[in-house]
């Protein structure tokens, strides 16, 4: 575990490190440990980056402040989005890694989304799991061709289907390759996501090859 550049985090080097690099962002209440099994189960073997969020609700872990669920501190997502953007690039110099592709879960997926949208240069792509849309005033991003996936639950408690179909369009029209999939799901994850997440990056690593 380390401490520095900016956010606690932990790497694993990984044994496939032409594999593009994972950014692994957990949801409220988790912590950089949380979504390391994820990410080994869905890039086997590839280099994995995993912060923990710098905010405390109650004593849980998140990635930016909100006022209510499902209602965004919005100054706070861009300033944090930045903070987290700084993180990665610090990340990329310091363990000499290509820029990575984001795997977030509920807020991990959110503050992945806003870095998207604020800094599009960061990431290569991401898998967003029970993402929404995190800015109402989104700046016009450029992510021409970035590969996105976003899984959301068709029963999700904290995100209306009308919010994820929103972000999959402000995705789509910055230029993101964007694939939605809706599963009878609601907002916890289960095998399903694994199994989606696992094929769409293998897809992406054979086209890649
Ligand atoms: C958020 O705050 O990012 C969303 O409400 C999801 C959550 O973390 O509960």
């Amino acid at each position: 575990m380390s401490n520095d550049l900016g956010l606690l985090h932990r790497f694993v080097p990984g044994n496939r490190r032409a594999a593009a690099p994972v950014l692994l962002l957990h949801g409220t209440g988790g912590d950089e440990t949380d979504l390391l099994p994820l990410g080994e189960a869905v890039a086997p073997g590839a280099p994995l980056l995993s912060p923990r969020g710098n905010v405390l609700e109650h004593g849980m872990p998140r990635f930016f402040r909100r006022l209510a669920e499902g209602v965004f501190d919005e100054d706070d997502v861009r300033r944090r989005a930045h903070e987290l953007a700084d993180f990665v690039v610090a990340a990329r110099a310091r363990y000499d890694l290509a820029a990575p592709l984001a795997l977030g879960f509920s807020n991990g997926a959110n503050i992945a989304a806003a870095l998207m949208l604020l800094r599009p240069d960061v990431l290569a792509g991401a898998i967003l799991l029970r993402a929404m849309v995190p800015l109402a005033q989104a700046p016009q991003a450029d992510l021409a061709g970035v590969p996105v996936l976003m899984v959301s639950g068709a029963s999700d408690p904290i995100i209306p289907a009308s919010n994820s179909a929103q972000l999959a369009a402000l995705l789509k029209k910055s230029g993101a390759r964007v694939s939605h999939r809706v599963m009878p799901a609601g907002h916890q994850l289960s095998q399903a996501d694994l199994t989606i997440a696992r094929a769409w990056i293998t897809e992406r690593d054979t086209r890649a090859a």
